[in-house]
């Protein structure tokens, strides 16, 4: 045993960590509601932190339908959850279930984190956002007049956007529905919209190229990316991260052009939870990518 930190000498399956929580009556829970559930990394890394930082604490997995979200997120608030993470499809339900939320929440109307408050209240936030800026600012990306065009106009765009947007980018949104596009920039107030066809020749005018589709992720449709029109200067990023390598970014190292990829993102928007339920603001360092990443295809 580790003492006085609550930890038990054990070697888990990536073989990476050598210590196991002790989980006590006092455990602090928290949780990931989604339907399916199965594909989520959260809990590995919630639970690799929590073994870090020897909290007594720990994070699940809840396979959650739509129709059941409302009685689960009253029965997790009743049983002294903290709080708990919110996946693909509940986002907007979950908005619907807060007492409280924060501005970004409002402006996009989805949540990904909710907390269980002492005075039985529910706050709601989106920390997608957030975490796509913090791993751009792991690699250093300017973001203040950044000229930045968006793949896509779904939720996870509509997140992105709204956080680059309050950072003072300059959006331009290409979507292969111009009218989704359309509604997005005026939903949020900002960006503006070209068409579909057009974005691979108006390239040369970007600085920051994000993809928020899910053309290349694992199991769905690829596209045949190009990337001649780019200018050298040009950073590729993708929120998909399985694979970490996706179509996009290896066009993009074909070029020779930065990219980051989404694994980052994912680490990020996870640190708020954390924070806010096990008390502790977590890091997302290179043992945190690769102990992550050891589950994702290259
Ligand atoms: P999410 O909430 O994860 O963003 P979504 O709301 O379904 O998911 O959005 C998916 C995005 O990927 C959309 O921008 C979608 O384009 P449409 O609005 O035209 O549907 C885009 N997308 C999905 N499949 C695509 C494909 N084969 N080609 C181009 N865009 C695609």
């Amino acid at each position: 045993m580790g003492g006085s930190s609550g930890l038990l000498i054990a070697t888990d399956f990536t073989g990476i960590r050598k210590t196991m929580n002790i989980i006590t009556g006092k455990a602090k829970v928290a949780a990931v509601l989604g339907w399916p559930v199965e594909h989520s990394r959260s809990p590995l890394l919630h639970n690799f932190w929590l073994n870090r930082y020897g909290i007594d604490g720990v994070y699940i997995p809840l396979a959650v339908k739509p129709e059941n979200f409302k009685k689960v997120i009253i029965g997790l608030s009743a049983s002294g959850f903290k709080g708990c993470n919110i996946t693909i499809p509940n986002k907007e339900i979950a908005f619907s279930c807060c007492d409280e939320v924060d501005e970004i929440a409002r402006k996009i109307g989805s949540v990904n984190t909710l907390t269980f408050k002492n005075d039985g209240k529910i706050f709601g936030t989106s920390t997608d956002g957030a975490g796509f800026i913090e791993s751009l600012r792991d690699h250093n990306i300017r973001i203040k007049n950044c000229n930045v065009l968006i793949l896509g106009a779904g939720g996870a765009a509509r997140s992105v956007i709204s956080s680059l947007a309050h950072e003072k980018a300059k959006i331009t949104i290409a979507n292969r529905t111009n009218s989704r596009a359309l509604q997005l920039a005026q939903d949020l107030g900002t960006g503006n919209v070209i068409a579909w066809d057009a974005w691979t020749s108006l390239l040369g005018q970007y600085d920051l190229l994000v993809n928020t589709t899910s053309l290349g992720m694992e199991g769905k449709e690829s596209f045949d990316f190009d990337l001649s029109k780019a200018k050298s200067g040009l950073v590729v990023t993708d929120i998909v991260y399985v694979p970490r390598l996706t179509p996009l970014l290896k066009v993009a190292k074909e070029f020779n052009l930065k990219t980051i990829e989404g694994l980052g993102m994912l680490l990020h928007q996870a640190r708020f939870g954390f924070r806010e339920w096990f008390g502790v603001d977590p890091k997302v360092d290179s043992e945190t990518i690769e102990y992550v990443a050891k589950t994702i295809r290259e």
